[in-house]
């Protein structure tokens, strides 16, 4: 539970609410929101539609493929929940990259409101409804809804009483590395021993070789991470030692 807190509510505004019903219910997310650490609130941008249609989108000025979403629905669904004080994010390709960092920033609002854009994108007047525009990556999706579930799965799983804390303290780009390989059984699988020091029961020492193909993993796969990684001098030394090993090898 969320230690005597309320939940985290997280309001969506969408065209598709039936997008959301399946993966907010099911697993980690779905079991947070049954303990009370989340709670989901869904509406149907259509409900905001205009005339006997409900219509919620126009062709573009100026001409061009595609609809554009009217701001009139939009200021209607999304009003409301900034005067109950939501935090808005808009999910577009032009907004700031998703990263673990805007991932826990967003985790400590206890209040927020996710608008899922469509079609080609939406009236420009619309975006001051938000506080921040969030894109989760340089592709472009049919819409706001894929992406906002993946905002809201990487922020939800980090609200207290989501997950066992332990287990996202280690994850990857926390400290700004690459997560460790990890190991279950069997000990021996098609020839491929598990390392014998995780099975050792030293925790120093299964500290220290987490830590080190951590620094091995970054290194090969993702060095521009470790630029901006809190690096300990020890880590240093690790790395340089790890980059000797490659440049000897190649
Ligand atoms: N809508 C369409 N593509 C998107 C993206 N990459 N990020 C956020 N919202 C989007």
């Amino acid at each position: 539970m969320n230690a005597g807190q309320e939940a985290v509510w997280i309001e969506i505004v969408t065209l598709f609410p039936e997008l959301f019903e399946v993966p907010l219910r099911t697993s980690v997310i779905g079991r947070g929101a049954e303990r009370g650490a989340l709670r989901f609130s869904v509406h149907d941008l259509r409900a905001h539609g205009l005339g006997r249609h409900r219509s919620v989108d126009d062709y573009p000025y100026g001409g061009g493929a595609g609809m554009v979403l009217r701001p009139e629905p939009l200021h209607a669904a999304v009003e409301p929940l900034r005067a109950a004080g939501a935090h808005v994010v808009l999910m577009d390709p032009a907004g700031e990259r998703l990263t673990d960092r805007l991932a826990r920033e967003l985790s400590r609002v206890r209040h927020l409101a996710v608008i899922c854009g469509r079609y080609e994108g939406i009236d420009e007047r619309a975006r001051s409804l938000a506080d921040r525009e969030v894109s989760i990556g340089d592709y472009v999706l049919t819409g706001g809804e894929i992406p906002a579930l993946v905002l809201i799965d990487a922020v939800a799983r980090l609200v207290p009483g989501v997950i066992d804390p332990e287990s996202h303290g280690a994850d990857s780009f926390v400290g700004g590395l690459l997560e460790h390989p990890h190991y279950t059984r069997p000990d021996v699988f098609r020839g491929v021993e598990a390392p014998a020091v995780l099975r050792s029961g030293d925790h120093g020492a299964v500290a220290r070789w987490r830590r080190r193909e951590a620094l091995r993993r970054t290194l090969l796969r993702r060095p521009d991470l470790l630029a901006d990684a809190v690096l300990s001098a020890e880590d240093e030394a690790i790395l340089e030692g790890l980059r000797a090993d490659t440049a000897s090898e190649s």
